[in-house]
């Protein structure tokens, strides 16, 4: 295998790799700005230059030593060769350029989002000068609103480009742009074409200073104090790697974990910004009976009431109609391990029960980005899963249109929800008519409201489990939060 050496060390690679690539994939830090596996590479910001010696064929392969500084993030490493990152040069070559970034940088690391997590803060710390020898006034720039969800701090800006080489490669919207030069040069957007697309959070995620910031995040919580937990996308069909950020019992903000076969280094607006049902003031925490009144005047009851109503419920309808009467109705929302035990469950009160998939919601059609990253019209993160977990118990699973059309034999029903919003479709309503009902779920909805016994459930940031996704990969989560 080819190998080169970085600082002494022998790094093996293969393929075609740059000298940068070799060294992360050696787990060796080269300081880089520009660079980002995910982009094409501008070698433009120079903190990764180095001194490279290469073998010479035309003189016995003897190492030569190129006489100027090589950018790593495009240069290709040749086997044999060898690279000083430490050495007098490549060192003064790092401070000059971290002088130079900070030069009309505000230094307003207390105020900044950024702060923690800021490469220009961790690499002036390990390759800074220190102190700035510059005391002429600094250029301010304007703060910038550049759409509807992130904003844009120029004056920290060091102008990486990365976030402009994102919106042509990845999105292929191209909303921002670099305007003027020199010491005046900006990233912005074009008049009346705000940062608006499907993916625009990822700009936040990539900028390594504090100038893109993501609006919904903004001054809520230092990241210092944030616990990340992995996780899988917990409301689409897409199974990205996320993390799952969150303090004291609640979540904060959801960043996406590369994953090179699911979603690289990226992650939707929708799934960015959609864990906000977790901490919904209405979530369901008591078990209920359902009241005497008018619909949605439920009785609420403890859990050591709430369990023996449901089984003994479900139980009744057994001995009044025979096996076969019950079905279950496992939504996609839920993890595989739920849908085999909730399958156990129901069978264990009638064999014969029916085993069916909850209602799966569709929104408009998969779109798919230059990228390489789509994003599913599919809005459950379990369907396959369900199916298949259900299928190690029964042959027959049903789909949740043939429950309905057949329904007639079914006297009673454990029904579970936990989708993120209002699911009381006209189907799931009519299922419920005339039949005992125990349903399983986190909102309040038209379901809730109609149901003989309530049991709170917890969403997946409050669990731990495995999701099967669009393209049938299975992966498991972690749980982040205690059970609201
Ligand atoms: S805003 Fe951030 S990502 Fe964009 S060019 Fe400036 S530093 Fe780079
Ligand atoms: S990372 Fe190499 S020049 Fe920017």
């Amino acid at each position: 295998m080819p190998q080169i050496t970085i600082d002494g060390q022998p790094c093996p690679y293969e393929g075609k790799p740059t000298i940068l690539q070799v060294a992360l994939d050696n787990g060796i830090e080269v300081p880089h700005y520009c660079y980002h596996e995910g982009l094409s590479v501008v070698a433009s910001c120079r903190i990764c230059l180095a001194e490279v010696a290469q073998p010479n064929p035309r003189n016995d392969n003897k190492l030569e030593l190129i006489p100027k500084l090589m950018p790593t993030c495009q240069t290709p490493a040749v086997d044999g060769s060898a690279v000083y990152t430490q050495s007098p040069k490549s060192i003064a070559n790092q401070k000059a350029v971290m002088e130079l970034l900070l030069i009309n940088h505000p230094l307003d690391c207390p105020v900044c989002d950024q702060a923690g997590e800021c490469l220009l803060q961790d690499y002036s710390y390990k390759y800074g000068s220190g102190q700035s020898r510059f005391e002429e006034n600094k250029i301010k720039q304007p703060k910038k609103d550049l759409g509807p969800t992130v904003l844009l701090y120029s004056d920290r800006c060091i102008m990486c480009t990365r976030c402009q080489r994102f919106t042509d490669e990845v999105t292929g919207t191209s909303e921002i742009g670099i305007f003027g030069r020199g010491s005046s040069e900006q990233i912005d957007v074009f008049p009346g074409r705000p940062l608006d697309n499907e993916l625009s959070g990822n700009v936040v995620d990539i900028c390594p200073v504090g100038a893109l910031l993501d609006k919904d995040f903004l001054m809520t919580m230092r990241v210092w104090n944030l616990t990340s937990t992995p996780s899988i996308d917990g409301i689409t069909a897409s199974g990205d790697n996320i993390l799952l950020e969150w303090n004291d019992n609640k979540v904060y903000r959801i960043k996406p974990r590369t994953n090179l076969e699911v979603n690289k280094w990226w992650t939707s607006d929708e799934i960015r910004y959609g864990w906000k049902f977790i901490h919904a003031e209405d979530r369901l925490t008591t078990p209920s009976l359902k009241g005497e009144g008018k619909l949605g005047d439920r009785k609420p009851i403890n859990w050591n009431q709430g369990l023996p109503a449901a089984v003994e419920g479900l139980r009744a309808v057994v001995s009044k109609h025979g096996n076969g009467s019950l079905a279950v109705v496992v939504s996609p929302m839920l993890a595989c391990e739920e849908a085999y035990l909730l399958g156990r469950a129901i069978c264990e009160i009638d064999p014969d029960a029916t085993l069916a998939v909850g209602p799966v919601p569709f929104d408009g059609e998969d779109k798919a980005f230059p990228g390489g990253y789509t994003i599913y019209a599919e809005k459950a993160p379990n369907a396959r899963g369900v199916r298949r977990a259900l299928g190690q118990i029964t042959e027959q699973v049903v789909e949740f249109d043939e429950l309905v059309k057949n329904a007639a034999v079914v006297k009673g029903l454990l029904v579970t929800g936990n989708y993120p919003s209002n699911w009381a479709t006209p189907g799931i309503l009519s299922l419920l008519d005339g039949r005992f009902s125990v349903l399983l779920d986190t909102l309040p909805s038209g379901v809730s409201a109609k149901v003989d016994v309530l049991l709170p459930g917890v969403t997946w940031a409050e669990k731990s489990g495995s999701f099967e996704n669009v393209k049938n990969r299975l992966q498991s989560f972690e749980q982040a939060i205690l059970p609201i």
